[in-house]
């Protein structure tokens, strides 16, 4: 099928790149900014519109807003500089179809362009109205990654929709963070997102917990409470931890699943549910299948949209800004603390074994010990190069081992760090892990 398309940039270099090549191809038309854009979507029917973000006057992103206004039905392609995975994953609430980050290659284009002239829908499409967004000052967004922004994309498309979704990944990739976004960029933004930690409530309690119960359904239970699957009636419920449920539980959650339905315990009536559904691992799913202890059908169920998060190690291009992005976090707004080069170094040849949140520890111990300079010098930074087991074991101590190091010394961190043979910093972090104050 062949497709007219309008490329819009208001660099005329850019513009007529696109525009040569397509031509090859396709009916391409051209406008010169936001403004001309918008006139010509008003008098022609395009299939597609490939717009560049950054305009003077009337932007890529009003240029879509607008183009939903018309009604009109275009596909909407949005082109913008690499690094700006908020305007990416917005374009895509927006309605946009795609969303190509500068610079790309024009096969690329090609692709999506092939995927979209077969599509037999082209004309039926209607963009999703223009819908109020919250803002954009969510973290998680800003990624330099290419790897991380393809998740970003795909978050945002399943966001629009009710399916389960499985989200895995190893400890503190930022599984949590991933499955509220979801929620905040889904329809349901406004009803509540109920987390649950499969592994924090012990397995007797926590059918009861899910289901909720009917007064007098077991000793103790003296009047009916709604459980998590109620409580999120409407809105999201968020089951962390999901490998480690066990298997009668599963078999219970499997049935909810299909049925939409729940039963309290004791109940005799069945409750319609309208949930999202969201999973959570870091657990090996197809370990716990071969070893039998995940159902398949269950598995199977879970494992149809899946969203993977990467290692931090596997984003690198995310380090330092994420570093800083703690930086802001953690100091106070009196104070200005940065990364010396060294020490940006050092945080980018690290493996973190404990993802986004050990960097979160690392940072904020850091900035307790630069405060008199200012700067994070390498010394500060509880990361040791060639022993990468060192963290690991020190982190072992308990809670009262440290509290008691810290009391014979008379409160003097720098004397008991010594004496429990760990850096200052190794001591900041476990007293930030396990919130010890005032010893
Ligand atoms: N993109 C991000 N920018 C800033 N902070 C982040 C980002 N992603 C995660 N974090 C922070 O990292 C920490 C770990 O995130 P989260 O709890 O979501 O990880 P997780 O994958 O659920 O970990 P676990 O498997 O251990 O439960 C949190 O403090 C979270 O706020
Ligand atoms: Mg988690």
């Amino acid at each position: 099928m062949s497709l007219k398309i309008l490329v819009v940039d208001d660099d005329k270099n850019s513009r007529e790149i696109i525009q040569m090549f397509l031509s090859k191809y396709y009916t391409v038309d051209v406008a010169i900014n936001g403004v001309h854009a918008l006139e010509m979507i008003k008098s022609h029917d395009y299939d597609v519109i490939i717009c560049d973000f950054v305009m003077n006057d009337v932007d890529g992103m009003d240029v879509l807003r607008e183009m939903n206004k018309m009604n009109k039905g275009a596909y909407f392609v949005l082109i913008t500089a690499f690094g700006t995975g908020d305007i990416a994953v917005k374009a895509i609430q927006e309605g946009a179809y795609e969303y190509l980050s500068k610079p790309f290659k024009m096969s690329k284009l090609k692709d999506i362009l092939n995927k979209l002239a077969n599509r037999t829908d082209i004309k039926e499409q209607k963009q999703k109205n223009n819908k109020e967004r919250g803002d954009s000052g969510h973290s998680i967004l800003n990624t330099n990654s290419e790897i991380f922004l393809e998740i970003l994309k795909n978050m945002a498309r399943i966001a629009q929709t009710d399916v389960p979704v499985l989200i895995t990944g190893e400890s503190g990739t930022g599984k949590e963070v991933m499955a509220k976004s979801i929620h905040e960029y889904s329809k349901r933004k406004n009803k509540s997102f109920v987390a649950v930690n499969c592994n924090a409530i012990p397995a007797t309690l926590l059918e009861s917990e899910l289901f909720g119960y009917e007064k007098g359904a077991f000793t103790g239970a003296d009047k009916p409470k709604k459980g998590y699957f109620e409580q999120a009636q409407h809105g999201t419920l968020f089951l962390d931890e999901i490998g480690d449920l066990d298997m009668e539980l599963q078999v219970k959650l499997l049935r909810v699943l299909q049925e939409n339905q729940v039963r309290r315990i004791g109940g005799t009536k069945d409750i319609n549910l309208n949930v999202r559904f969201i999973f959570a691992t870091n657990v090996d799913l197809d370990e716990k299948l071969k070893e039998k202890k995940f159902r398949s059908d269950l598995y199977y169920r879970l494992k149809v949209t899946e969203l993977h998060l990467p290692p931090l190690r596997e984003r690198k291009e995310d380090i330092i800004p994420i570093a800083e992005f703690f930086i802001q976090k953690y100091s106070s707004t009196d104070e200005s603390i940065v990364l010396s080069d060294k020490a940006k170094k050092i945080l980018m040849k690290y493996d973190y074994p404990g993802n986004i949140r050990e960097l979160e520890n690392i940072i904020r111990s850091a900035i307790i010990l630069a405060r008199d300079t200012g700067i994070i010098m390498p010394h500060d930074l509880d990361i040791n190069l060639s022993d990468k087991g060192y963290t690991k074991f020190k982190n072992n101590l308990t809670r009262d081992e440290i509290i008691s190091a810290i009391r014979e010394c008379g409160g003097n961190k720098k004397a008991a760090a010594e004496k429990l043979n760990m850096s200052r910093a190794t001591l900041y972090r476990l007293i930030n892990k396990y919130s010890i104050k005032d010893v």
